[in-house]
């Protein structure tokens, strides 16, 4: 592979896979193609090699503008998504348009320009919570929110365009993703940069059952590009962290780091259909030579200390846009 489009590289995930792909091949030539929502960031590019890397704004729910930016490429890896489920229960319309259309359009767009891999990156969500056990590739999608319905339908259309065009496509299904870069509406970075504001973080009431198993994003880029260079057309992979934590423990690993105490949460009520546990079994991967390789407890030091030293890079986030979210999102939910 010479040249690629990651779509959605400006924002969390797709920014790691962006540095990770231009760090591990020298001789690769990255376009980010991005939307730039509230959640995308140049600044999560600032460190690339611009000798190897083309920007390019644009839509992925407008074919012209995808088809364009996927001339003369080898693969596509689409991280283009709209990904927070609040905002999803908020209004869904924006996730049917990427996250379904989008989605489409870069199918298409393969077809036509018999483009050699196609990787959409999808999320353990799509099966729905479980109470036991760990999820494999081939259980059924029981989608549970608008986020992940969406998501699963963009995953229904590409398995069907493989089986109905051979277009090339894999799929990643990812637990829950943490490290540097990660807009603060998610749980981590929400919590550390409230803290460091002697703010309350606002934990879901319930919050001590729920259980997410959580993975480095650096392992998260490394389990999608395994699955790029080494998947076969047509098959799903899973990318599992084995790090399942319930919400409290989590919590209180951060108040730990930050410097707090349980003082300093705010118990609010429930998210609406909030999942109970998510868990996968990502043997299929482990088969291709993948395994995550950060360990829990640097992972989250690290990732602590990351927002700490990197107040620059969210501060001017949490002025703009997210501010009044915040306040639609949060507002009188105590209990
Ligand atoms: P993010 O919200 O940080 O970034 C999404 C990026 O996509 C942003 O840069 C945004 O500008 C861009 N984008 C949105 N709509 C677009 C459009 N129509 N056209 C072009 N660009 C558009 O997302 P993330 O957390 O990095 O997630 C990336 C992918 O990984 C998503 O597909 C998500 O479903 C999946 N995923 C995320 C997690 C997680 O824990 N964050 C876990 C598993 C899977
Ligand atoms: O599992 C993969 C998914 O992980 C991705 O597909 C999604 O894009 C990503 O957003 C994430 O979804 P979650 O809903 O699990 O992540 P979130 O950070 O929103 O919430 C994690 C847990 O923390 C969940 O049980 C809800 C809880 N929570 C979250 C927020 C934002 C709180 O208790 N309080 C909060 O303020």
């Amino acid at each position: 592979m010479k040249k690629i489009v990651v779509t959605g590289g400006a924002g969390f995930i797709g920014s790691a896979f962006v540095r990770y792909s231009l760090r591990t091949y020298p001789d690769l030539h990255v376009v980010t193609f991005d939307k730039l929502t509230y959640a995308g960031n140049l600044e999560n590019l600032r460190d690339v090699d611009e000798s190897r890397h083309t920007y390019i704004q644009g839509d992925i729910a407008d074919y012209d503008a995808i088809h364009g930016a996927m001339e003369g490429c080898d693969a596509i890896v689409n991280f283009a998504a709209d990904t927070h489920v609040d905002r999803s229960i908020l209004g869904a319309t924006d996730f049917i348009s990427t996250n379904v259309t989008g989605v489409y359009n870069i199918l298409e767009a393969a077809k036509a320009l018999n483009t050699e891999r196609v990787l959409l990156v999808s999320t353990d969500e799509i099966y729905g919570s479980i109470a036991e056990g760990s999820f494999v590739e081939t259980d059924p999608q029981e989608p549970k929110n608008p986020y992940s319905a969406s998501k699963a339908g963009g995953e229904l259309i590409a398995l069907a365009h493989h089986n109905t065009f051979g277009t090339p496509v894999m799929i990643t299904r990812g637990s829950n993703t943490y490290g540097p870069y990660q807009y603060p509406e998610k749980i981590m970075p929400l919590f550390i940069t409230n803290l460091a504001d002697d703010e309350k973080v606002p934990l879901y009431s319930g919050g001590e059952n729920n259980v997410r198993d959580w993975l480095y994003v650096d392992d998260h880029a490394s389990g999608i590009d395994t699955a790029l260079r080494h998947g076969s057309p047509g098959e799903v992979y899973n990318v599992a962290g084995d790090n399942e934590r319930e919400n409290i423990v989590l919590t209180n690993r951060i108040l730990e780091l930050c410097g707090k105490d349980d003082s300093s949460i705010q118990l609010v009520k429930d998210r609406p259909g909030h999942d109970f546990r998510y868990s996968i079994d990502a043997s299929k991967l482990h088969a291709l030579g993948w395994k995550p390789q950060m360990d829990w407890d640097k992972g989250i030091e690290e990732t602590v200390a990351w927002y700490q030293d990197n107040e620059a890079w969210w501060r001017p986030i949490k002025n703009g846009e997210f501010k009044e979210y915040y306040k639609r999102q949060y507002a009188n939910r105590e209990v």
